[in-house]
């Protein structure tokens, strides 16, 4: 198994949970560090964090469970996130998402064979002017036709390749 957190993270994290009144602030961000480093955060990375903060591991599979950014299963290199809520729909997201699963040969929830790319469905990204938007890690794109949407998946490919 990869590295959950580095010594230098758990050093780090360590001393900022000792000067703070209330650890829990802390759980997203341990939670991003050890998906960073691990793809996804399995069982031990909850408990690690639990553990780091002071808490117990219902506390911090709470929060993980509440945010769809933090992937509690194996996700591929690239989770696509593809936003499903109003403005996005409204300017072709459905068409969008239609052309993504047909283009990658997969279903929402579903990593194509090569590992590289996971389709998930989200609520707003926040990028609702420029709509239609999906987000891959930090990145949020928009708004996109389906020629765009294809030329950040084969741009990615080129990276996982290079
Ligand atoms: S509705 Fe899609 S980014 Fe807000």
């Amino acid at each position: 198994m990869m590295e959950l957190l580095t010594a230098e993270q758990l050093d780090k994290f360590t001393v900022q949970v000792a000067g703070l009144e209330h650890p829990r602030e802390l759980i997203i961000d341990l939670l991003r560090s050890v998906q960073d480093n691990h793809g996804w955060v399995p069982d031990e990375g909850v408990a690690l964090v639990a553990k780091i903060l002071g808490l117990t591991p219902l506390e911090v599979e709470e929060v993980a469970t509440f945010y769809d950014k933090i992937f509690r299963q194996p996700v591929g290199r690239y989770p696509i996130h593809i936003c499903d809520s109003i403005c996005c729909w409204s300017r072709g997201g459905d068409a969008l998402a239609t052309h993504l699963r047909e283009h990658l040969g997969i279903d929402f929830g579903e990593t194509t064979a090569d590992g590289l790319f996971t389709l998930l469905p989200s609520c707003c990204l926040g990028a609702c002017g420029r709509a239609p938007a999906i987000m891959v890690g930090q990145n949020t794109y928009g708004p996109l036709t389906t020629d765009d949407a294809d030329r950040i998946v084969d741009a990615l490919r080129q990276e996982a390749q290079g």
